[in-house]
């Protein structure tokens, strides 16, 4: 079969294939890495994963629209996920969420132009505790203020 990903998409499914019972349980972490190897989950990638574990694309495409941590389109090198549910939006995640958008020039659901930053908005991250809370890729940035917004934009630009 042709290789439509990467060697470190094949590395990692050959490594943790053994932990699940078949190709269809592997769907999520294979998504993951498609994702990693991608940046986003297109048409197509939905089709290559669906290829690669023998199973229809619907049932690739039900999983892919139904989590937010999977992006059905292009995304900027870090995405700034504001979680703006009840306890995040009691702590300030609305005034947050504008000032990451004036800061960096763009609505919400948009993309700079350079495709470094994206903000988007997703349903409670389970960190209520730590309220507000917003998501740049994999990591966790808890009790947020505007301070740490323009640190992070500062570094990451
Ligand atoms: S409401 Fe934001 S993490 Fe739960």
């Amino acid at each position: 079969m042709e290789k439509k990903f990467s060697n470190e998409f094949y590395g990692e499914m050959d490594r943790i294939q053994r932990f699940y019972p078949n190709k269809l349980a592997m769907l999520l972490p294979a998504l993951h890495a498609a994702q990693r190897d991608r940046g986003w989950i297109s048409e197509e990638t939905m089709q290559d994963v669906a290829d690669f574990l023998a199973i229809p694309k619907t049932r690739v495409k039900e999983v892919v629209t139904f989590y937010h941590m999977f992006h059905t389109k292009p995304v900027g090198k870090f995405n700034l996920q504001f979680c703006n549910n009840i306890a995040c939006w009691l702590r300030g995640s609305e005034e947050l969420i504008h000032h990451a958008e004036k800061k960096c020039g763009i609505g919400m659901g948009e993309t700079t132009k350079d495709g470094r930053f994206t903000i988007s908005e997703v349903e409670c991250l389970g960190s209520c505790g730590t309220a507000p809370v917003c998501q740049i890729n994999d990591d966790y940035h808890e009790n947020f203020d505007q301070k740490a917004l323009d640190k992070v934009l500062e570094e990451f630009r």
